[in-house]
């Protein structure tokens, strides 16, 4: 029988809620069929940092390296630690020493959703750039606290990171409804876009296949709302995805539905799965969290590890459990009342 070895990295505030239901629905559909899932449980977060003074060990990658995938809840408890010095202490480091330079974010109404758009057959694949661009963290300050402080942060784009995430967004339009939106600001950006834009030109002749229209990230910001059905496939960089998927999420009712996959394509490194909403202080422990997104990440888990057939079993689940009516309203259901009605779907 298949073993495959998961690291749980629960992370902060509501991280801790949704993953505990997500894990018991990936042991309640792993018991169900032909392969094992071992967790390894990882104290990594904002109260480990205020214990050891670091967010994750100094041999933390090195350890999870060995796993054959990751979920992860959230990470972030701003009160206790900036966000600036957790998020860099953990989440984005294993995105980028993994080079998860995927990160896959489906935005599509489950059954029984309303969202806040008449629209309701859209099924959006937003494909984020993960591991530079805006996000590279190159920069400093100096003269700080002065009137003559100087902030820089600059963002790096490299052909290597640029062509691997467009040529993933093509594959990934070419195995689905052969469309591929590439959202950049050109127009305004005329070094980094531009390059972005040349090399989407450059792929799509590999692609006649595909059709690709490139965007400027306001109009597609105004597309997502006035017409998701016509996109498809949607590739932006680190940044642009990230704000893209919080509107994707909004338009699918809520971040309490947003799954996401950091993808690691080459699999020379285990992948990491993880909502895309945060710890949400303000509900943190009080048991009404959404475990929809960290459910729905959990099947994108299996799916990568190639348990389709489980994936998919999830999915219609999640789906028995909307359709019913329940997980459909923000703050309605509690996580356990939900979390009961996708394991009672599996059944
Ligand atoms: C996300 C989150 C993170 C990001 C934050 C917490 C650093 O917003 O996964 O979308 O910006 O990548
Ligand atoms: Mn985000």
């Amino acid at each position: 029988m298949e073993t495959y070895s998961i690291a749980l990295i629960p992370g902060d505030g509501i991280g801790q809620d949704v993953t505990a239901a997500a894990w018991q629905v990936l042991e309640r559909v792993s018991a169900q069929s032909s392969f094992a899932l071992e967790a390894t449980t990882f104290p990594w977060s904002c109260a480990y940092y205020k214990e050891t003074g670091a967010m994750m060990p100094s041999d933390g990658i090195a350890t999870l390296r060995g796993f054959d995938a990751i979920l992860l809840g959230a990470v972030g408890w701003p009160a206790e630690v900036p966000d600036s010095v957790s998020l860099h202490g953990l989440l984005l480091p294993i995105r980028k020493a993994f080079v998860q330079y995927a990160n896959i974010r489906p935005h599509r109404l489950m059954p029984g959703v309303e969202g806040p758009l008449k629209a309701r057959n859209f099924d959006i694949l937003c494909i984020r750039e993960n591991t530079e661009g805006e996000y590279s963290g190159a920069g400093g300050r100096v003269h700080q606290g002065t009137k003559d402080e100087v902030a820089v942060e600059t963002s790096i784009f490299t052909r290597t990171g640029v062509e691997r995430i467009l040529r993933f967004g093509f594959e990934q339009a070419r195995a689905r409804r052969g469309k591929l939106a590439s959202v950049t600001k050109s127009n305004a950006q005329k070094y980094s876009m531009v390059f972005w834009d040349e090399i989407t030109e450059q792929l799509a002749a590999e692609y006649p296949d595909v059709a690709v229209i490139s965007y400027h990230i306001d109009a597609m910001a105004a597309r997502m709302v006035m017409a998701p059905e016509s996109l498809d496939v949607v590739v932006a960089s680190n940044l642009f995805g990230d704000i893209l998927t919080d509107l994707g999420a909004a338009i699918q009712g809520g971040l309490g539905f947003a799954a996401s996959a950091n993808i690691n394509p080459d699999r020379s490194a285990p992948s990491m799965f993880e909502p895309v909403h945060g710890s949400a202080p303000d509900i943190a422990h009080l048991g009404v969290a959404n475990p929809i997104a960290a459910i729905w990440s959990a099947a994108m888990m299996l799916e990568h590890l190639g348990e389709a057939a489980a994936a998919e079993r999830i999915m219609a689940a999640i789906a028995a459990a909307t359709s019913a009516g329940i997980g459909t309203v923000p703050g309605r259901d509690r996580t356990e009342t939900i979390t009961a009605a996708v394991l009672a779907a599996l059944d």
